[in-house]
């Protein structure tokens, strides 16, 4: 169960802070239980306990021996450092779950000790409000309950997939890199409004309002988007001419150029690290 275990976070930036706030407001740990550290910027780890009440400390002062699952949440290139400064302290029960784009499970196992219980994730920053939709990729070595653990933490954040890792790359670029493709979208959506007079701050909750009920239909009507894209569509409509627009300016290949290139993104990072681990 959750509730009783300790968890802590390596690294204290944008997506541990989406994953500490999505893990306290749905109040399945008390955060006394959950710790967060970082390399050194002790204004930032005020700034987290004040916000949410965790436990902040520089990674020296972790009660490492009480730690039941340790998430790694720095930028991808600092991962091998971080599992370096870990692996000896590690006991086996003890479980080490990544979110850090392109780091495979592999790679953890080869840099932690034999049997090291390891967990790959792919969250997205929704996690903040409980709505993001997140990959999981157990380790060789990961028993059935840990994995149900990380899921049931996970479940505080959104929700849950249970993937397989060759699949991790495309999922990086649809889900994890998803929410800004949405925002750029809004972006350029909220300009037009505001171009046509509407007020700024109005127009934003109408084209997030827009987007929203859109993902809503796909959801709850279980309909696929096609058959509500044709079902709103009537001919020589407003919505036709706008579809035939998005048809004209290529719409539809730039969104599958921009999943394309953040999977492809992803396969480089963890490229890059192996060849960083040859030749080192
Ligand atoms: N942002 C997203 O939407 C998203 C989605 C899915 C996955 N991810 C993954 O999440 C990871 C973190 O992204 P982010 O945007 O949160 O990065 P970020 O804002 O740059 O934060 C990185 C944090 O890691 C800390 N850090 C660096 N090396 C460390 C070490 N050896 N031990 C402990 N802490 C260390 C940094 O501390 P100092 O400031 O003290 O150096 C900082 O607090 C990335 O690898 C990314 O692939 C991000």
């Amino acid at each position: 169960m959750l509730a009783n275990k300790t968890i802590a976070f390596l690294g204290a930036g944008s997506m541990a802070e989406s994953m500490i706030s999505g893990v306290i407001t749905a109040e399945k740990m008390s955060p006394e239980r959950v710790f967060v550290t970082n390399r050194s910027n002790a204004d930032r780890l005020k700034e987290i306990h004040d916000q949410y009440g965790v436990c902040a400390m520089p990674q020296n002062e972790l009660p490492f021996e009480e730690i039941d699952l340790f998430i790694l949440a720095m930028k991808p290139k600092g991962a091998e450092e971080a599992l370096r400064s870990i692996k000896d302290k590690l006991y086996p029960g003890q479980v080490i779950l990544s979110v850090l784009a392109g780091i495979t499970t592999e790679f953890m196992e080869e840099h932690l000790n034999a049997g090291q219980q390891v967990v790959r994730v792919m969250p997205n920053t929704s996690s903040m409000i409980q709505e993001s939709a997140t990959a999981v990729v157990a380790g060789k070595n990961t028993s059935m309950a840990n994995v149900e653990m990380v899921k049931e933490l996970l479940e505080c954040m959104g929700e849950v997939y249970t993937i397989d890792e060759d699949q991790m790359d495309v999922f990086t670029g649809l889900a994890g890199s998803g929410p800004a493709y949405f925002y750029y979208l809004m972006e350029n959506m909220e300009q037009v409004g505001v171009q046509n007079g509407m007020d700024e701050k109005t127009v934003r909750k109408i084209v997030a309002q827009t987007i929203f009920g859109a993902a809503k239909m796909v959801l709850e009507k279980e309909e696929a988007p096609t058959s509500l894209r044709e079902k709103v569509t009537s001919p020589n409509g407003t919505t036709a001419s706008g579809l035939e627009a998005l048809r004209r300016y290529n719409g539809g290949e730039a969104i599958t150029q921009a999943v394309e290139h953040a999977a492809k993104r992803s396969k480089e990072i963890s490229k890059e690290l192996e060849d960083a681990l040859v030749t080192s």
